[in-house]
């Protein structure tokens, strides 16, 4: 489908966009989080409820051809989306955690060993660490942690040398929640391909920034998570090569994964019905292909000149208040400004600023070990969507000197 929309025309698209908080008309900066629901997604899933409310893959009737027909259509338009060979190769999951313990679950029976490693880096969000933790407990194996620079870049020198034959998979993010960072993904698959080694990516904060595309990126796994994009919670995708999923045991088991079932004997059902056990969130799947309509009809080049400049603007802004110090300068970011005060605490900040109509995040982004890494207990953190307007940064800067007029 053709780019149509400016994208200073989608903020209206949005119906929480037009709230007003204490009085205030809403600037929503905590897209990291989540991201706002265009009215057409919204609609979709009423529109699912309201007439065509049946279970999938189960039966005859009209209404049950009508729900499984728009899932799968849907599971189709990610595809295109992020350009995955197969149909097959795209696993709805609840959300990008789910699709790593999925992995995790699988790498943990029979393809990690006593010995072997699993590289993750330094910026990981909880849910790229701990699964890997669980995993190495159940198998012996041992994580490893590349290390990032002070700006909070990857060292990817130091991350390179951790390759060796032990390594198992790497498993690293796309997209820092807490920094913006953006990692080389196309350099992290190169060098582990050249020692035979898979690589995931956290995909959960990249996939509202930019187009993704699974056969350019040639990784073996990618994963996130429907709410960041645009769409539903509760829902999400895991990519993966088909040599890999066809490899890998099912996750769960239940309806719906199986071919046959007796007593004795289970065989299971083939992609990617194998790792999609039991009812899964139909109007979530089908809200999600509303959320991929709505991002065929903008022009990715134009988000990111536009988040680019949003993030230029927001950063020279901020820099200019006394005390503020950005964590994440990383020279490849993505639209979050992560920033603490020396004198004013984080959580403070946070709630003045809701009480002027402001959304952001604050706290340790479930990025722990990176807090102790940047010695601090948490960030205010404002994370930009396209939908979001230089004006809003104006007014975002205002709030923010008046709350530290407040709190020093
Ligand atoms: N991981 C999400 C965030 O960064 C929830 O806010």
């Amino acid at each position: 489908m053709s780019a149509t929309k400016n994208i200073l025309d989608t903020h209206k698209d949005f119906p929480t966009l037009k709230r007003m908080i204490n009085g205030k008309p809403l600037v929503y900066f905590d897209n990291g989080a989540t991201a706002q629901k265009p009215q057409l997604v919204i609609d979709r899933i009423n529109d699912y409820y309201q007439n065509e409310n049946a279970n999938i893959h189960r039966g005859v009737h009209t209404l049950s051809q009508d729900a499984t027909s728009a899932y799968e259509e849907a599971r189709r338009k990610i595809q295109v989306l992020i350009n995955a060979p197969l149909e097959e190769e795209v696993i709805f999951t609840k959300g990008t955690t789910d699709g790593i313990n999925l992995i995790a679950n699988g790498f943990s029976r029979g393809f990690l060993n006593s010995g072997d490693e699993v590289i993750i880096s330094e910026m990981e969000h909880h849910s790229n660490i701990v699964p890997w933790q669980m995993a190495c407990e159940y198998t012996g194996a041992t994580l490893k942690v590349a290390p990032m620079n002070d700006e909070g870049e990857l060292i990817f020198e130091a991350f390179e040398a951790l390759l060796s034959a032990k390594t198992k998979l790497v498993a690293i993010t796309h997209v820092s929640n807490t920094l913006g960072t953006i990692n080389p993904a196309k350099d992290i698959v190169r060098v582990a391909h050249a020692k035979g080694i898979p690589v995931l990516f956290d995909g959960a904060q990249s996939v509202q920034h930019m187009a993704i595309d699974v056969q350019d990126l040639d990784c073996e796994f990618y994963v996130f998570g429907g709410h960041k994009m645009f769409g539903p919670t509760g829902i999400g995708v895991l990519y993966g090569k088909k040599e890999w999923l066809d490899k890998l045991p099912p996750y769960q088991g239940g309806g719906d994964m199986i071919k046959t079932v007796s007593f004795e004997k289970t065989t299971y059902n083939d992609l990617p019905y194998k790792f999609e056990a039991g009812t899964p969130n139909i109007a979530g799947g089908i809200g999600l292909g509303a959320a991929v309509d709505y991002l065929n009809t903008i022009d990715w080049n134009e988000v990111h000149t536009h988040e680019q400049g949003l993030l230029k603007y927001a950063t020279e802004q901020i820099l200019q208040i006394e005390g503020i110090k950005i964590i994440g300068t990383a020279k490849n970011k993505a639209g979050v400004l992560s920033f603490v005060h020396d004198k004013a605490h984080h959580y403070d900040i946070g709630t003045i600023l809701d009480q002027l109509g402001i959304a952001i995040r604050t706290g340790h982004h479930c990025t722990e070990p990176l807090m102790h890494r940047c010695k601090i207990t948490g960030t205010a953190r404002a994370s930009f969507a396209f939908y979001n307007t230089k004006e809003e940064i104006d007014v975002f800067i205002a709030a923010l000197k008046r709350a530290l007029k407040m709190l020093l």
